[in-house]
């Protein structure tokens, strides 16, 4: 059985994550008992969510252990079977976590699935045509429930997640608005993405210069935000929010670290008659096959063309992390791990 090179947290970060919090090691890959299979992963998926666990706090899920292989989802190929319903070739995505091999128990439901590579490449799987995309799509088709014609915003525009949503957003008829950091994601948002605008929100320093950009972007107000940020972005697109407004609240990456993310209008949740909803996606399986079939098509014809930031190896998955924890990553940051 192959060496496999493996990923652990070490220790808990205080504050801000480093590459001290983790341990690179390797160890056999055990043999395979009956009803298991050995994957081989050829990406690993980085994703904002491993932040949080890495607390040891109370959260909608447990922490990550200590000493334990890093928990994140992988895209591979099965190299040996002693399963009926897997066989070697078989391209699967699972969540087989920060390593090179994955043993998996092929009974247990929904460990791993097959997928198809024929009009999707494989690293999708873990961005437009995985989590992210379905992310996007619950938090616009379920809480936002979007119009034809309304205004909509979402932050973090260029991510795993917002790139989804614009593509999503646009097939239903919307105004989509963007706010990202820096030029080049503003440029990409608008030229690649299909965004009607981007804003650059470095360019402002406080929530009343940065709803002014907002206002001028969206003239009729915004009728739904899907937030992945949190902090002065949230406070400036509260101030733009129409009547009845509808806010998915999906992330709050600013305040990761641990740093307070205090909300400074929540009267305008009353005064606007605002729904402000949060979710976690792994908590609404049931409507992962409709996404995944909608995602699936606007990326295999093509209307959703999502970009990767691929780091090489898994030694440099930390670097890569803690690089997408700051904005560095450009679109889906996956690991190439052969
Ligand atoms: N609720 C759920 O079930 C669920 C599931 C998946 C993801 N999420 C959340 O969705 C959000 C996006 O995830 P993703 O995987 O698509 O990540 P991503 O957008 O690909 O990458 C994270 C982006 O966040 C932005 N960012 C980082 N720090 C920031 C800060 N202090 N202020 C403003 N922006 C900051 C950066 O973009 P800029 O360079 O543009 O700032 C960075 O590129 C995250 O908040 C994540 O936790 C939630």
């Amino acid at each position: 059985m192959p060496l496999n090179h493996q990923i652990l947290l070490d220790n808990r970060p205080q504050g801000a994550a480093s590459a001290s919090n983790f341990k690179l090691v390797s160890s056999p890959t055990p043999d395979l008992q009956e009803g298991q299979v050995l994957v081989r992963h050829h990406f690993l998926s980085l994703d904002p969510y491993m932040r949080g666990r890495m607390n040891d706090s109370k959260s909608y899920a447990a922490p990550q252990a200590l000493g334990e292989v890093m928990q994140g989802g992988t895209a591979g190929e099965v190299i040996e079977s002693r399963s009926p319903r897997f066989k070697p070739g078989d391209k699967v995505v699972g969540m087989g976590g920060w390593q090179e091999f994955s043993v998996v128990n092929a009974e247990t439901p929904a460990a791993m699935r097959k997928v198809d590579t024929t009009h999707v490449p494989l690293s999708h799987y873990l961005g437009a045509v995985g989590m992210p995309g379905v992310t996007a799509w619950y938090g616009l088709v379920k809480i936002i429930e979007p119009q034809a014609g309304q205004t909509l915003v979402v932050s973090a525009a260029t991510g795993a997640v917002g790139s989804a949503f614009a593509a999503l957003a646009k097939a239903r008829g919307c105004r989509v608005v963007g706010i990202a950091g820096g030029p080049d994601k503003c440029q990409y948002a608008t030229a690649e993405l299909g965004f009607d605008a981007c804003i650059d929100y470095k360019l402002h320093t406080d929530a009343g210069s940065l709803s002014k950009a907002i206002a001028q972007a969206c003239p009729a107000g915004v009728d739904g935000y899907f937030e992945n940020v949190g902090g002065m972005v949230m406070d400036a697109v509260m101030l733009r929010m129409n009547a009845f407004g509808r806010i998915a609240l999906c992330g709050m990456i600013a305040g990761y670290d641990g740093k307070p993310m205090p909300m400074s209008y929540p009267t305008l949740i009353l005064v606007n008659r605002l729904k402000v909803q949060g979710f976690i996606v792994s908590e609404h399986m049931e409507v992962w096959p409709e996404a995944l079939k909608e995602l699936g098509t606007l990326v295999g014809t093509g209307k959703l063309r999502p970009r990767e930031s691929v780091a090489q190896g898994l030694a440099a998955a930390p670097e890569a992390f803690l690089g997408l924890l700051k904005g560095k990553n450009f679109g889906k940051q996956l690991v190439k791990l052969i």
